[in-house]
């Protein structure tokens, strides 16, 4: 029997990098998960390199974690791309079909996808993915898939997502420094989204909000297909910042305190009681409110999502999801979370556990793992080959961006 194929998920966040390795046979398509790897983020922020040599030591740190614990030493990987630098929109993009018979091809498909591409991107920016939402053939919209149908006019409705050339670029390279080829690079919100929704859920109408460090990056889905992207520039480090400024103590205490006593239902807790900072602090000797505590991290989280909704509100989305939003991020695990949720967004909430994988289950059963997972699922949902790695050499073309659009467009098949 054939060698199992080793896929990896590398997420590099802004305060976590994430390592999942698995395997995957030729039978199976659910990735069997052999090794887990963390490490933190020093030498990035908010999804940029600021430091090469830390950010590569850090990268090395988490792939060898999960390699000693997979026993199996890592090759290439699937790299999660986020950050406030990523942009999203969409475009149209028109051609004829002029060969005999009017019968639409998949070369058809990558061409009026290109067209779709031609439109003003700036010089600083690189497309990470064009993801095809539905085809028009003449005057017949909402085609999902329209290889085999005959027509005179193709049109794609497409969403771009880009990053900044210059941020992708450094930290391709911070990885590949650390020694492992990249097999595709993939914004972090759509691996997450494949690991925590439903067929039914893209369908019905969802949102995923995946609240990370530095930022909450946004995926709304509908009729099966993405609708828009989005970052918002406020994460759960901006969470802790306010609990830092309001209870005057450090950054680092700031956290431990939000950790252990956060949660977002001041009702729960009486005016009397108080968290002695002396336990997380030399300095601070103070005793503060919890109920303090908890009205600051409350009110940062409800800002959140009032600007979630504000991005829903411009794609005329605001309270019309009907399979609600689904939190990801190690920011959602802040208890009572989901009830601020509900009642800002008037919609049903739920937390995104990552799904459809066996083996190292207890520590990745985590909406902290959707992205690293979710990078396994895309692997295997669009590119499920036999090892047709990209080497460091030919990693990086603007065709990148293309590949899976063709098992994605079948994907999305009704
Ligand atoms: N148990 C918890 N309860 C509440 N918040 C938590 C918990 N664990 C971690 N966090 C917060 O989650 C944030 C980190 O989230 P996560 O690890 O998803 O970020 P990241 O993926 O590294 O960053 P990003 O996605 O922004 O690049 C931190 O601000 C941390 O304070
Ligand atoms: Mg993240």
């Amino acid at each position: 029997m054939a060698k199992p194929r080793i896929v990896v998920g590398l997420d590099i966040g802004s305060s976590k990098i994430r390592t999942v390795v698995c395997t995957l046979d030729e039978k199976s398509t659910t990735p069997n998960v052999i090794g887990v790897g963390l490490a933190q983020s020093g030498g990035l922020r908010k999804g940029q390199v600021i430091d090469v040599e830390e950010a590569i030591s850090n990268i090395t740190s988490s792939l060898e974690d999960a390699e000693r614990m997979a026993g199996e030493p890592i090759h290439h990987v699937f790299l999660g791309i986020s950050g406030n630098h990523i942009e999203a929109f969409n475009s149209k993009g028109v051609i004829a079909i002029s060969h005999p018979g009017n019968e639409i091809t998949e070369e058809d498909i990558d061409r009026v996808l290109e067209a779709a591409q031609a439109v003003a991107i700036p010089n600083n920016r690189r497309i990470l993915r064009i993801i095809p939402k539905s085809f028009t053939v003449d005057e017949q919209r909402g085609i999902k898939y329209p290889v085999g149908m005959t027509g005179i006019r193709l049109e794609v409705d497409a969403h771009i997502v880009t990053g900044l050339v210059t941020t992708v670029r450094n930290i391709e390279k911070c990885v590949l420094q650390a020694g492992v080829d990249i097999d595709d690079a993939i914004p972090g919100i759509l691996a997450a989204s494949e690991a925590v929704l439903t067929k039914r859920q893209k369908e019905l109408g969802v949102v995923v909000v995946d609240i990370g460090s530095g930022g909450t990056s946004i995926a709304v889905f509908e009729e099966g297909t993405i609708l828009q992207t989005a970052v918002i520039p406020v994460g759960a480090e901006s969470v802790t910042n306010d609990v830092a400024i309001g209870l005057r103590t450090s950054i680092d205490s700031a956290e431990k305190i939000k950790i252990e006593y956060g949660s977002c239902i001041p009702d729960e807790v009486s005016d009397r009681e108080t968290i002695d900072l002396a336990s997380f602090s030399k300095i601070d000797m103070q005793k503060i409110s919890k109920r303090h505590l908890i009205e600051i991290i409350e009110a940062r989280y409800h800002e959140i999502f009032l600007l979630v909704k504000e991005e829903l509100a411009k794609i005329h989305r605001d309270g019309m999801l009907p399979a609600g939003v689904v939190l990801t991020g190690a920011g959602s695990k802040m208890p009572g979370l989901v009830d601020v949720a509900r009642d800002t967004l008037n919609l049903p909430v739920q937390i995104g556990f990552p799904q459809n994988f066996e083996g190292v289950v207890d520590k990745i059963e985590d909406p902290a793992y959707a992205t690293a997972i979710g990078l396994l699922t895309w692997a295997t949902k669009f590119e499920a080959r036999p090892f047709g790695g990209v080497s460091s050499r030919s990693f990086g073309g603007i065709k990148k961006a293309f590949s899976g659009i063709k098992d994605w467009a079948k994907q999305i098949l009704p």
